[in-house]
């Protein structure tokens, strides 16, 4: 192989292996929550039917009630966590990543346990109780 093949294929190599990173970068970024389901704030709680849950990482729950949307995380172990979708630096929505939780307005990221991955935000995301009767999960919306 002459310098000039050996330039062409390690420069082949290098753009392949820049598509590559850069795709898994945007799968990372992709949106772990199918859908948004709107519903309303009844005394103080949210209903979720546990049938729309199912197989979903990451519920996005959307109530005129509260500022932000609300995300429903399915645990592993079948337990549910509900986190108020405002990043904690300066109120602003964030979005459901790949990995947990991303603020495009200045780059803050959080788990899916609502704890801080990346600042400026030091605090972690507002979390709801919630309970499952009858076959929904109730979430309890506090001030
Ligand atoms: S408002 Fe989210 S990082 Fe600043």
């Amino acid at each position: 192989m002459n310098r000039r093949n050996f330039l062409q294929s390690s420069c082949q190599l290098c753009l392949l292996g820049f598509i590559g990173a850069a795709t898994t970068s945007i799968l990372d970024g992709c949106v772990a929550a199918s859908s948004i389901y709107k519903t309303n704030v009844k005394n103080n709680e949210i209903s979720v039917p546990l049938n729309l849950l199912n197989g979903q990482k990451v519920q996005i729950i959307s109530a005129p009630e509260t500022d932000f949307d609300i995300a429903v995380r399915t645990e592993p172990n079948g337990t549910y966590k509900a986190f108020l979708l405002s990043c904690t630096h300066h109120e602003n929505p964030l979005n459901v990543v790949g990995n947990g939780f991303l603020c495009p307005l200045h780059g803050s990221q959080f788990d899916f346990e609502g704890n801080v991955r990346k600042g400026p935000a030091s605090l972690p995301l507002t979390q709801y109780k919630t309970h499952v009767a009858n076959g929904n999960l109730f979430i309890t919306i506090t001030a």
